[in-house]
């Protein structure tokens, strides 16, 4: 049944994480989910960024980023001069929660139970890359590793005080560009992205 605790082992190595992953009940998402999607990079990695849950794509292919939203990521990173390989990438909540119309799965946004039951392995993972640098995709990643007090519009693009890593800050998800209205906005949308992941590309040197 669901509710046990997230699964994690108790000397987590991102294989380790990987492994037990799919077995993870703590809250009922699992269930009609194809997949836990766990986070993707090295565990050497000098920056983490965090989004908020696998969407369709992610779900069925069982890896983070590799939809729309991540297409968008790839391009910004690149274009911010921030090198991919630097980057380990995870969700707050490693299921992909959506409501079914017809043949379509409608994304919706995790509550805030999913990302408290998710909270251990982020927390694993934090313990196993270390960070130098933390990059929270939008309010839900933003709210579960530094609480309610974080607003990503006024907050993005600058180093928060956290205990998390030398250096946190919090941007908007990708998939807010993809859904901006209008190509003008889009385009202002998609500029101010990179603009923070530049002071994140400057950070790592
Ligand atoms: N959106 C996310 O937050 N994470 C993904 O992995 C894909 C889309």
């Amino acid at each position: 049944g669901d509710r046990g605790p997230a699964p994690v082992p108790a000397r987590p190595s991102l294989a380790a994480l990987r492994r037990a992953l799919p077995d993870c009940r703590a809250c009922e998402l699992w269930e009609p989910a194809t997949q836990a999607v766990p986070g993707a990079g090295r565990a050497r990695a000098r920056a983490m960024l965090v989004g908020e849950q696998p969407g369709d794509r992610e779900d069925r292919e069982g890896r983070p980023f590799v939809g729309p939203a991540g297409a968008l990521l790839d391009r910004a990173l690149a274009e911010a001069g921030v090198d991919r390989d630097a980057v380990y990438v995870t969700n707050a909540v490693k299921h992909f929660r959506f409501e079914e119309r017809g043949t379509r799965r409608i994304h919706q946004r995790p509550g805030a139970e999913h990302v408290r039951a998710c909270r251990p392995w982020l927390e694993a993972e934090l313990a196993v890359v270390r960070p130098e640098v933390l990059v929270c995709l939008g309010a839900t990643a933003s709210q579960a590793l530094l609480g309610r007090g974080v607003r990503v519009t006024a907050d993005r693009g600058r180093w928060l005080d956290s205990p998390l890593a030398d250096r946190v800050t919090v941007t908007v998800h990708p998939s807010s560009v993809l859904r901006a209205r209008g190509e003008d906005e889009r385009h202002a949308a998609y500029a101010a992205l990179v603009d923070d992941l530049a002071t994140v590309a400057d950070a790592l040197g």
